[in-house]
């Protein structure tokens, strides 16, 4: 059995402790908690009968967990990181994994010194569909990709930003593309492949923050695919959906829902037995858009460090998609298409606004 704590008792932290403190993932169970917050450390401590700490040295110490979650806001996960991971324990981190290279750079060199797996949730890729849509694309079905497209139309009030003094801020989480659209951005470089260039534009349209609540982006793959990312947490007056397309000379598959759960098109020119099963069988909406990745997630954690796999999700390849998003920060900035590899130099993700 492995021990996982938390560190981080906020929204995310509901569905972590909800699966390791009910016993829904096989091989691990929840031993302790903490928040900087007190009562919110209480509030979920109480719920699975666990210790609660307000200072994680201190849980760390006393509780010698084999894998500690850090479900902190998204500009403190490398300082956090970087402090657990001399304690040589695995460490699940919420995406995005950090906001500036510099930062995941540090969180890479100090987990590999310390002999830690550093393992970056992006559960969207454990969705069945998307697994199947993954499968395809293995398999070669689609032959030449020729279009890839992510759609994310969430509603996001100015409730949800003042929630917290973290949200919305450049310093600290950046807005719908670093936030929401991470999973989106996520799966489609790693559906169509490396990213050659991309040019973008953003506005804040519906809500009072310093980032962007919208924003379109025109992608160009190294494989000469063209993509497009759509991404806006502006949608009212409720969440509409979270999706993908991939389209190639020889099938196209678009997966939809609130959280890319949904398989609404599965269609290719050379046919196989099991396709209309699989179109049947995949077309479940989850109730809400953090979808039912999670579960799926823990399951390969267990996995990767019971059995010493490689984890999916690494930081290097978490790194690969934070250069993505800062790339189309430097675009929205500079007005011009950004080619990667690349290091940012307008991009304001991660930095103080002063
Ligand atoms: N994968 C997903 O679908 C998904 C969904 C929502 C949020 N997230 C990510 O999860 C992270 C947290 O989001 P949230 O909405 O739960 O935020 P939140 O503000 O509700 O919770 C964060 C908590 O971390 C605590 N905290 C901060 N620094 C700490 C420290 N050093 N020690 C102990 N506690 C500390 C805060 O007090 C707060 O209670 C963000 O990075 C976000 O992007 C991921």
């Amino acid at each position: 059995m492995l021990k996982f704590a938390l560190v981080g008792c906020g929204r995310i932290a509901k569905r972590h402790s909800d699966l390791l403190g009910h016993g829904e993932i096989a091989g691990a169970q929840l031993v302790a908690v903490c928040d900087l917050d007190a009562d919110r450390a209480k509030v979920i401590a109480g719920k699975f009968d666990v210790p609660h700490f307000t200072d994680m040295h201190e849980m760390m110490q006393k509780i010698e967990p084999d894998v500690v979650s850090v479900l902190t806001d998204s500009g403190s996960h490398a300082d956090v990181v970087v402090s657990l991971a001399p304690y040589g324990k695995h460490i699940v981190v919420e995406k995005p994994i950090a906001l500036t290279l510099d930062d995941v750079d540090r969180m890479i060199t100090t987990c590999d010194r310390n002999g830690v797996k550093l393992f970056v949730v992006q559960q969207n890729r454990f969705n069945v569909p998307v697994v199947k849509l993954r499968e395809a694309l293995d398999e070669g079905r689609f032959g030449k990709l020729v279009m890839g497209t992510v759609r994310v139309r969430w509603c996001r009030t100015q409730e949800y930003y003042d929630q917290d003094k973290w949200r919305g801020t450049w310093e600290r989480d950046g807005g719908v593309i670093s936030n929401q659209a991470i999973h989106h951005v996520d799966l489609l470089s790693w559906m169509m492949g490396d990213v050659e260039s991309v040019f973008a534009k953003s506005s804040t349209a519906l809500v009072d923050i310093e980032t962007e609540d919208t924003a379109a982006v025109i992608v160009r793959f190294r494989n000469g695919a063209l993509g497009i990312i759509e991404a806006t947490t502006a949608t009212r007056p409720t969440d509409l959906e979270g999706s993908i397309s991939v389209l190639g000379e020889k099938g196209t598959v678009e997966i939809g829902g609130f959280a890319v759960n949904e398989m609404k098109v599965w269609n290719f020119t050379e046919a196989q037995d099991n396709d209309a099963e699989t179109l049947e069988k995949y077309s479940v909406n989850p109730p809400n858009v953090y979808g039912f990745g999670h579960k799926a997630y823990y399951d390969h954690v267990v996995d990767c460090v019971v059995n010493k796999k490689q984890q999916l999700v690494d930081g290097l390849e978490g790194r690969k998609g934070l250069e993505l998003i800062s790339a189309i920060y430097e675009s929205v900035e500079t007005g011009q298409e950004v080619f990667l590899r690349f290091q940012p130099k307008r991009c304001r993700l991660g930095l103080s606004a002063s």
